[in-house]
């Protein structure tokens, strides 16, 4: 039997999530998986062919919450039809604290996943980047509020890159077994 492709489908304001997916897109090449990888926002998602795909929905938290498009996949039909063949991948700031990397103790994700009935075969919480030099004023200010009640660093003439890349790695390696039928 063929092995399933991937399709990656991502929503990125600040590039994370996209940096995050070409990384996993790199490690797939090299394990010859097949793959695309296409921008959430110009996808029409009557697009999937289902059959032998594996598709993983990626997005960051901004402000509390995820994109609407990402939050309309999720309550998708045939998103929800085809959980099994899904995978989450869910960037923000609080888990740059490894506890928060579990769906139990990330509110984020864990109130996105119950208010829909999709539920993918895995979910992966990935620590994200604060590039407060690059922010405007305004984002600056949203985001200042959010370290200042996690106690996370707020020297705006600094950026930080939380993300764990030896965690992504261990998760395309995860992609890998599971389309070529080692398991989820
Ligand atoms: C304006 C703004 C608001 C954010 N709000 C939150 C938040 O409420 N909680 C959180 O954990 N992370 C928050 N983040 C962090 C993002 O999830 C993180 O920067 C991520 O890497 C962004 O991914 P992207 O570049 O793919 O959009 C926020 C970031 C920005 C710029």
């Amino acid at each position: 039997m063929m092995s399933p492709s991937v399709l990656f489908l991502y929503t990125t304001v600040d590039g994370q999530t996209k940096k995050v997916a070409d990384a996993l897109q790199k490690e797939l090449e090299v394990a010859n998986v097949v793959y695309q990888l296409e921008n959430l926002e110009n996808y029409d998602l009557a697009d999937i062919h289902w059959k032998n795909q594996l598709v993983i929905l990626m997005g960051a938290v901004h402000t509390g919450g995820f994109d609407p498009k990402l939050i309309a996949a999720s309550q998708d039909d045939a998103f929800i039809l085809h959980s099994d063949q899904t995978h989450f991948v869910a960037l923000n700031l609080i888990a740059r604290n490894k506890e928060k990397t579990k769906i139990e103790n990330n509110v984020y994700v864990r109130e996105f996943l119950a208010a829909t009935a999709w539920q993918p075969a895995h979910t992966e919480i990935i620590a994200g980047a604060l590039n407060y030099t690059k922010y405007t004023k305004e984002k600056q200010d949203s985001i200042l509020r959010v370290m200042a009640i996690t106690k996370g660093p707020t020297d705006i003439t600094k950026d930080y890159e939380f993300t764990d890349w030896q965690q992504v790695s261990e998760y395309a390696q995860k992609i890998v077994g599971f389309v070529k039928g080692e398991g989820k």
